[in-house]
């Protein structure tokens, strides 16, 4: 087993010579995997100026090999996957190491045999099926570069990610069951792909038997190609710091940002996190929640749960379907032992009849985890004793697309666990608390931006096609740290609470959305003229959207012009992003408050937005300030 830590004082241990000698101490860590050959150097490259780290440099590797080859003489019966469908009448599904090999193994097959090559982008879009685990997978194994787009996001949203990645390879599936609906998901590529000219080949995987429209010569179907291909397929020699995968995440500029991870960097990250916060143990059934769509589903359903030989349960539906008690039958039915979900779940299903919970035995669990957003302290003590009844440890894991894993958390049982806190750092990472001029906040009870001191092995590489925008998003706002965009408070015994982000980006149920793609969304509205987005307060989301608009012909009289308008913002989201960016409110202002120069001052429609509009600050700068006196009178 690969060094893990079980004790305050292995963490404290763990801690010090992590920071003291890190060349030693990921030496150690790293030791265990199947390398096809050795590093050269365990760290190396900077974040000031470059923004180039790299970790075990040198080495080579495949990350499958050490997801599941490595597994299959001591655990090849043992249950990697267990599918839960979206419907409970539907038999679940389990896969052994073994068998998950083998699926692997051929669907790599199947990609080689399409023209998939080393270093290719796969555009993956599938819902979350066993497919998709095995796709991602496959992928890795003959070294293509996998890039997932949540299977919610927009044919625009498709588009945009496929060109940027300069794709020629897309994912797919006929169809999608969400609850009690069925959506089709094939058609939606269709759309994308008019605009994307470079993509070759078209996988479609049969999920729900829907007729789908194939185009001749570049769509095939998986179950056609899937015949007949070797049960076994040789894993591709990988650099460790070739790109393992790209995930498209919001940014507070207009356009998603790829988000690039390195082979071996990231695994030996996504596998000493899990273990470690998690505790796992060898007879452990593990659950996360996410979508394989999000990070979350990459490092914490898939890549470290593997790594680790650990079981990981993959749930296709949703919380509430067929009702709201669905999380904690799946926990009986599996004998789930450790449970990671998002709070704004949690807070959707506290919002329900209490029976829901109670009507479930939970005894199975042991380790309880959240993560996305900050954890309210009321929805943690509901978690705490509605679901792990006051015996489980709740790990509230900070982290983001870009750091790969987690990294500040308690470990779960070991490290303290208190409401509202993400906790101590993991070992590897150095968080600082920063003044606005970046000069470091030192001692305990102080609040600063949230930065990171010294390179781990997790984190981002670049983004994809466009190192500059990594360099000056992340690491050209305070030379020598990354920046992670979050405000944070250091309380009175170190442990690390997370306020939430300081730039342009809002936390939707756990998802990022930068207000500048939001409002470059609903600019396509043809009623639209401007608009201004801002987060604020939802008792379930976290935080819900607010937009702001400034219609075309003025602001609309009639109930119905009012109507139209509002749907045509919304269809326009819809378009652009998904359902999942649509407006929580819409506000149609005749101006936007703007300062003499013309910048919004989003203070002013945060604060109507949250409905603190007795003390909005300074106005007088403002070109005119009667703006402020109609929005706040017409605040929603
Ligand atoms: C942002 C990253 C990490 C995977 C899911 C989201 C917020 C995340 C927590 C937490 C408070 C959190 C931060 C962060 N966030 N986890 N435990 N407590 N805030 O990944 O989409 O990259 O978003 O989510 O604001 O910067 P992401």
């Amino acid at each position: 087993m690969h060094p893990r830590i079980r004790t305050i004082e292995e963490y404290h241990a763990a801690y010090q010579q992590s920071v003291e000698d890190p060349d030693g101490f990921w030496a150690a860590v790293a030791e265990p995997f199947t390398w096809r050959r050795k590093w050269d150097t365990v760290r190396s490259g900077e974040f000031s100026p470059a923004g180039n780290s790299k970790w075990f440099d040198g080495a080579r590797l495949n990350i499958t090999e050490n997801c599941l080859d490595r597994h299959l003489a001591q655990r090849g019966n043992k249950l990697a996957l267990i599918f839960e469908p979206n419907d409970p009448k539907v038999r679940h599904l389990r896969l052994t190491y073994r068998e998950l090999h083998q699926q692997v193994c051929q669907f790599a097959n199947v990609l080689r045999n399409n023209g998939v090559q080393k270093g290719d982008r796969v555009i993956i879009y599938l819902p979350m099926i066993p497919q998709l685990a095995v796709a991602v997978l496959a992928c890795a194994r003959v070294g293509a570069v996998h890039s997932v787009v949540f299977a919610g996001f927009s044919a625009t949203a498709i588009a945009d990610r496929t060109n940027d990645a300069d794709a020629r390879f897309v994912l797919t599936a006929d169809g999608l069951n969400r609850g009690a609906k069925q959506i089709p998901v094939k058609s939606v590529v269709d759309e994308a792909l008019e605009s994307c000219p470079g993509v070759r080949r078209v996988i479609v995987v049969e999920h729900l038997g829907w007729p789908v429209t194939m185009r001749e010569g570049r769509d095939v179907w998986y179950h056609d190609e899937v015949k007949d291909v070797a049960l076994t397929c040789p894993a591709e020699e990988m650099a460790a710091e070739d790109p393992l995968f790209i995930l498209y995440t919001s940014g507070s500029t207009g356009k998603p940002k790829g988000v690039v991870h390195s082979q071996a960097g990231y695994m030996v990250w996504a596998d000493y996190t899990f273990r470690n916060v998690f505790q796992v143990e060898e007879n452990d059934v593990y659950w996360c929640t996410a979508d394989i769509g999000w990070v979350t589903g990459h490092s914490y359903l898939l890549y470290g749960p593997l790594l680790a030989g650990a079981t990981s349960l993959q749930f296709e539906g949703v919380p509430t379907f067929p009702s709201p008690g669905r999380f904690w039958e799946v926990i009986d039915k599996h004998h789930v032992t450790i449970f990671y979900t998002a709070p704004t779940a949690i807070r959707s299903l506290m919002a329900t009849p209490i029976d829901n919970v109670l009507s479930y035995s939970l005894t199975s669990l042991r380790v309880l985890g959240s993560v996305g957003e900050p954890i309210n302290e009321e929805a943690w003590h509901w978690y705490h004793q509605h679901v792990g009844k006051g015996r489980c440890p709740i790990v509230d894991t900070w982290w983001q697309t870009e750091t790969g894993g987690i990294m500040i958390s308690a470990l779960a049982g070991i490290t303290p666990s208190v409401p509202a806190r993400a906790g101590l750092p993991l070992p590897g990472v150095q968080p600082v608390l920063l003044n606005q001029d970046g000069t470091e906040i030192e001692g305990n009870d102080q609040e600063g931006y949230l930065a990171i001191k010294a390179s781990w092995p997790g984190v981002i590489r670049t983004t994809w096609g466009d190192h500059e925008r990594a360099r000056q998003t992340y690491f050209q706002p305070y030379p020598g740290y990354y920046f992670t965009g979050d405000g944070a408070r250091r309380d009175e015994n170190g442990l690390y609470r997370i306020i939430g982000r300081v730039d342009d980006v809002i936390n939707v149920s756990g998802h990022r959305f930068g207000t500048a793609e939001i409002e470059n969304a609903i600019n396509q509205s043809d009623y639209v003229v401007e608009s201004a987005v801002v987060g604020y307060p939802h008792d379930v989301k976290g935080q819900g959207i607010y937009a702001y608009v400034i219609c075309q012909n003025g602001l609309p009289t009639s109930d119905l012009e009012i109507q139209r308008a509002e749907a045509s913002i919304i269809e326009a989201v819809v378009a652009e992003i998904g359902k999942i960016a649509k407006p929580d409110k819409i506000q149609l202002v005749s101006g936007l408050p703007k300062t003499r120069s013309g910048k919004i001052m989003r203070r002013i429609l945060r604060k109507v937005a949250e409905g603190e509009t007795s003390n909005l600050g300074d106005v007088t700068t403002l070109l005119d300030p009667l703006v402020v006196e109609e929005i706040v009178a017409g605040r929603k």
